[in-house]
């Protein structure tokens, strides 16, 4: 997008809601401009009357109003300022809000593609930079314009001549802002990248803690975290000194301005062109534009800042779901359950080679598929295709004779239930994570199928029973726990269909036990499709699946296929657990 789209969109979209707050900032701003521009006109009646002219009768009146000035400028640069905070928030809000929304529907693919590291810190970061383009950059731009002008009009009025002179100074300035802008974009750029490093670097460092500690690698994540740390530091001292380089520019800037003004002041006062009065309150004039032409100047940067980091949400906002509905879609039926894969291809990433060759599947209504294969051979990524986690590139998958693409994604949804390899759950109490899957299910209506999958009797010990907090990810419960609770939350959603992708991971024979007879109750009469680790599980299958590198190799019971694959018989002899 160019620079132009981007502010016209961010105006469209997030700015133009609060016109009315920004209009009242900026009447306030006038204000501002005005007693800014006051102070400095009044030093010319002071000067004049109190100090040349001796007059005693504006001893009280003209001090009286510097203060009222004074107070005029505190008090509506404080009303501005909080007008222009609110709408800053509020945008932040609306534009964390917009990327979060559309980061719950992405397609499962866009976000595999992505660190989440990286959308943190496109979250806090980026989002930030746009809320001060958005509110800081408006306020100052309104405010420090009018005041210039206001302090330019004093200037013009006690003597145009020094006015002109002074005049140098805007382009000279607004040249050194252009080329800083223009570095500021290429840090700040490079800065968000460092940062969206360091947020990925944390999010990994706490998911790995343990690893990180058995193999002994403190040390290098502690060279690790510093390089990172270094890497952001480099790139901040560099923002941060771009912001300031403007302060010593304009320093001597007006420093030369000012040894300008009084030279040239000395021959006009000689000439009786000026008086003392009106270069005085002339040269306030000109002080007090030091503090709004900086400004304006600073203002390049961060309106180069807020599109840079534009130009990387706005594309997650406007992100197009390649997984949606058709059409008229209409909503799936469930008459048996049963589901057909026909010829079909995938592949995660386009440039790849597929990892789905032309399978074709029947897995039949109220019954239990298994799925059996090496490591990497395709199973997982069958099942994600049934409630379109991706898109098969070619073929054709359906449920009861609809095609899946042809059906609502709510509907289809609707229907199925998964309990995934690793178990996923929520940091929050155990009662909601089983009520995940089913919003307004009742309290009775948990304990039962806590009770079903055989994690009642372990919630009850726990001190807060179904009220306790289970933790990031389920940390305070054990892998067999956590595999209950997920099997409970499946359960309690009662759909027709059933994906269960079997962990890998070995447990003792009791809970082993005790899991098999949740699932047991969970598939029963259901479509079930299992990826099997277990002999037990592809023991209980009315039909078993072969996978090997994408591709279906054959089909049967375990007794068939231990006779009529090689390839079975050996995947059941090395990798099947009892
Ligand atoms: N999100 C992904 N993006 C890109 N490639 C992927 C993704 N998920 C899996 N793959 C690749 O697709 C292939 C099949 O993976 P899949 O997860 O279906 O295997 P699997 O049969 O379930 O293996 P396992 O038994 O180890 O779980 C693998 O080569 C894997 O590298
Ligand atoms: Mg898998």
């Amino acid at each position: 997008m160019k620079k132009i789209e981007i502010l016209k969109r961010l105006y469209k979209d997030y700015t133009k809601k609060y016109l009315n707050k920004i209009i009242l900032s900026s009447i306030f701003s006038v204000i501002v401009a005005g007693s800014t521009s006051a102070i400095a006109w009044l030093l010319d009646p002071a000067i004049k009357k109190i100090f040349i002219e001796k007059d005693q009768s504006l001893l009280l009146l003209i001090p009286l109003l510097i203060i009222l000035a004074f107070s005029a400028k505190g008090i509506s640069l404080y009303i501005a300022k909080v007008l222009m905070i609110f709408v800053g928030e509020e945008v932040k809000k609306r534009l964390q809000f917009d990327m979060l929304r559309s980061l719950i529907n992405a397609d499962t693919q866009f976000i595999d593609r992505k660190h989440s590291g990286k959308f943190i810190s496109n979250l806090t970061y980026d989002v930030q930079h746009i809320t001060n383009l958005l509110s800081t950059a408006i306020l100052n731009l309104v405010k420090d314009s009018l005041t210039l002008i206001g302090l330019l009009i004093v200037m013009f009025v006690q003597n145009w001549k020094l006015a002109l002179i002074s005049l140098i100074m805007i382009p000279l300035a607004s040249f050194a802002s252009r080329t800083l802008g223009k570095r500021m974009r290429k840090a700040a750029t490079q800065a968000q990248e460092k940062s969206g490093f360091l947020t990925t670097y944390l999010v990994e460092l706490f998911k790995n803690h343990k690893i990180a500690k058995i193999f002994q690698r403190e040390n290098f994540e502690i060279d690790r975290a510093n390089i990172h740390l270094v890497g952001l530091m480099e790139k901040n001292k560099k923002i941060g000194t771009l912001l300031v380089r403007m302060s010593p520019i304009m320093e001597v800037f007006t420093g030369i301005m000012i040894a300008i003004l009084i030279y040239y002041s000395g021959k006009l006062i000689v000439n009786n062109e000026i008086e003392v009065n009106n270069f005085f309150s002339f040269l306030a004039a000109m002080m007090l534009a030091y503090q709004p032409v900086r400004s304006l100047s600073t203002l390049n940067m961060v309106i180069n800042q807020g599109i840079a980091a534009a130009s990387r949400i706005l594309p997650i906002v406007d992100t197009v779901n390649k997984i949606k509905n058709i059409e008229n879609a209409k909503e799936l039926k469930i008459t048996e359950g049963t589901i057909n894969f026909k010829n079909i291809f995938f592949n995660y990433d386009s440039n790849e080679k597929s990892v789905l060759n032309n399978v074709n599947l029947e897995f039949q209504g109220g019954k239990m598929t298994a799925l059996v294969g090496h490591s990497g051979s395709g199973k997982s990524t069958i099942l994600n295709l049934i409630p379109r986690f991706y898109q098969a590139s070619d073929g054709e998958i359906n449920i009861d004779n609809q095609l899946i693409n042809d059906v609502t994604l709510v509907s289809l949804r609707d229907k199925i239930s998964l309990v995934s390899q690793e178990t996923t759950l929520f940091d929050d109490t155990i009662k909601n994570n089983i009520k995940y899957a089913k919003e307004n299910a009742t309290d009775e209506e948990v304990f039962e199928v806590a009770k079903l999958s055989n994690a009642h009797d372990f919630i009850e010990k726990l001190p807060d029973g179904y009220e306790t907090i289970i933790g990031e990810n389920g940390l305070r419960l054990s892998g067999g726990e956590k595999q209950r609770i997920s099997i409970a939350r499946a359960m309690i959603k009662k759909s027709p269909i059933i994906l269960l992708d079997e962990a890998t991971s070995s447990l003792d024979s009791e809970t082993e036990t005790k899991i098999q007879e949740a699932l047991s109750t969970l598939t029963k009469n259901k479509t079930t499709i299992v990826i099997a680790h277990r002999l037990s599980t592809v023991l209980n299958s009315n039909n078993i699946y072969l996978i090997d590198s994408g591709k279906v190799v054959d089909n049967g019971n375990h007794e068939d296929l231990l006779v009529s694959s090689k390839l079975y018989k050996n995947f059941y002899e090395k990798q099947m657990q009892r």
